[in-house]
């Protein structure tokens, strides 16, 4: 059984890569002829831990293999997985363009039982969408063609996908036959050894189960940044109280990590997504609404912070800051709470010296080259270049090499001894007998 991955991004790469790795033989799509002729040679277009080494070495053993033409990849497959973006539309709906532009070119060339497997991020109802595409171009085509289309969204996280998606915590499939649960049911029997992890349930709930799983893990966040905020007032130190709580049971100790607000291209687009779902109901959603409104506060927290410290005019002062990407373990800087930080100072007056262990070349297309024209923003070579000369270290992104540092060394070359720890990595008690100023989110100082 081939598999056909159309979209070959975090999802689709991953998806394909990791199926080959077990065996299967796959073929990824893309419209994008500059990722596609960088995979055939060995170039990643994302980075992601231990993903180069399976592809490499499956590409080297022709089981996996890349084109951008969909009609050529279906020839040997019976199975499509639908991996595109599903982006924020105007409204903050999510875009489903590039699915059912996908479900179309299918139905234009089906040519015999086949499942279509939809593993983007779609909402509740996307899979009759992509049913009623595909057999619209049947139609057009004047051929009967059975096929059946499963809702298998996908859980993995950025910088762990690899791991996460071998070795996953359930996969849900959704699914109306018989006959697709059968051929699901082979395809993850190799990622299932020791326990069943696959949890069978309709179409629509499998859809609304990855969405909710989402917004749960975002609601889990803002609620505990709120928190930290109440407990920097209160002078008690919040993570204590997180380990107090996390080990509860009932609470559980992921996913409570206060910091300076979720990033990321799903927390953010998948909460505002659902919102507008339920809008478009008229239906209120009062809990959700406060998750993202509590987030985007959360991002302005680390710029309110200076300001106390450093007065709203941080003309002539030079910031460094560690961590750009979303999360630690990969490049991906979208919503990534650094771009809100070195935008408000930036405006402010400020300069910022970047550094960031993977994300410097994205950081450097991402960001206009008149900021870094001008000096305002530049980008170390080192962690600890960043610092030579600067007013303070804001902590940004929690990137391994952060978390024990040579804090002799950077008191030596910040100007002025003050660390902003943006995801509390630091302990108080080390920092203070050393001679920093130190502020954490809810730390109670
Ligand atoms: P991405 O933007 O990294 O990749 C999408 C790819 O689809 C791009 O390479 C694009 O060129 C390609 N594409 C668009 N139209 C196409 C077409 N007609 N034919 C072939 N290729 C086409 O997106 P992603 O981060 O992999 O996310 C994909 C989906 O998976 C989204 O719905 C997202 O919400 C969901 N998801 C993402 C993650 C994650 O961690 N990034 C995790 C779980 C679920
Ligand atoms: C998230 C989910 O964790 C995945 O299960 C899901 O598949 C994915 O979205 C998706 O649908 O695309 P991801 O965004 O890659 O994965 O990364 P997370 O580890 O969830 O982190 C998201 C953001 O939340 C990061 O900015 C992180 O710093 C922040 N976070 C996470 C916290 O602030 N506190 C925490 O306790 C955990």
């Amino acid at each position: 059984m081939n598999l056909t991955v159309i979209g070959t991004g975090y999802v689709g790469l991953v998806t394909g890569a990791c199926f080959a790795e077990m065996g299967r033989t796959v073929t990824c799509v893309d419209v994008d002829a500059g990722k596609i002729e960088g995979l055939k040679a060995g170039v990643l277009p994302i980075y992601e831990p231990g993903l180069e080494e399976i592809v490499l070495r499956n590409s080297a053993e022709d089981r996996l293999h890349f084109t951008t033409e969909l009609p050529e990849a279906m020839q040997d497959s019976k199975v499509y997985f639908i991996a595109v973006g599903t982006p924020p539309g105007e409204d903050g709906s999510a875009d489903l363009q590039y699915v059912l532009a996908v479900a179309r070119q299918i139905g234009r060339h089906l040519d015999g039982y086949s499942v279509i497997v939809d593993k983007s991020t779609v909402p509740v109802g996307t899979a009759d969408k992509v049913r009623a595409a595909v057999q619209a171009e049947l139609d057009v085509r004047g051929v009967k063609i059975p096929f059946d289309v499963v809702s298998n969204p996908e859980f993995l996280k950025e910088g762990a996908a690899v791991a996460d998606f071998m070795r996953p915590d359930r996969i849900i499939v959704g699914c109306e036959s018989e006959r697709a649960r059968e051929i699901m049911k082979k395809l993850y029997a190799p990622f299932n050894r020791n326990r069943e992890r696959v949890i069978y349930m309709g179409v629509k709930e499998a859809e609304m189960t990855k969405y909710a799983a989402n917004a749960l893990l975002a609601t889990k966040i803002s609620f505990m940044n709120e928190i930290a905020n109440l407990c920097d007032l209160l002078g008690v130190d919040v993570e204590s109280v997180r380990e107090g709580i996390g080990s509860d049971s009932r609470i559980g100790s992921h996913f409570i990590y206060p910091g300076c607000g979720y990033g990321g291209s799903c927390f953010p687009k998948d909460v505002q997504a659902l919102i507008r779902t339920a809008h478009a109901r008229g239906y209120a959603t009062p809990v959700l609404d406060a998750v993202e409104a509590r987030n985007a506060a959360q991002k302005q927290v680390l710029f309110q912070k200076l300001s106390r410290r450093f007065g709203s005019d941080l003309r002539g002062h030079t910031f460094a800051v560690w961590g750009l990407a979303f999360k630690p373990g990969t490049d991906d800087l979208r919503e990534a709470p650094a771009r809100v930080l070195i935008e408000a100072l930036l405006n402010a007056g400020a300069s910022v010296r970047a550094y960031d262990p993977v994300a410097m070349d994205a950081a450097r297309k991402e960001w206009p080259a008149a900021w870094f024209e001008a000096g305002r923003l530049s980008l170390a070579a080192h962690q600890y270049e960043a610092l030579e000369g600067a007013d303070a270290l804001v902590l940004v992104t929690e990137w391994k090499p952060f978390r024990h540092p040579d804090f002799a060394a950077m008191k030596r070359l910040l100007k002025a001894p003050i660390i902003l720890d943006g995801r509390n990595q630091y302990d108080p008690e080390e920092l203070q007998p050393l001679g920093f100023e130190y502020e954490g989110i809810g730390r109670g100082l």
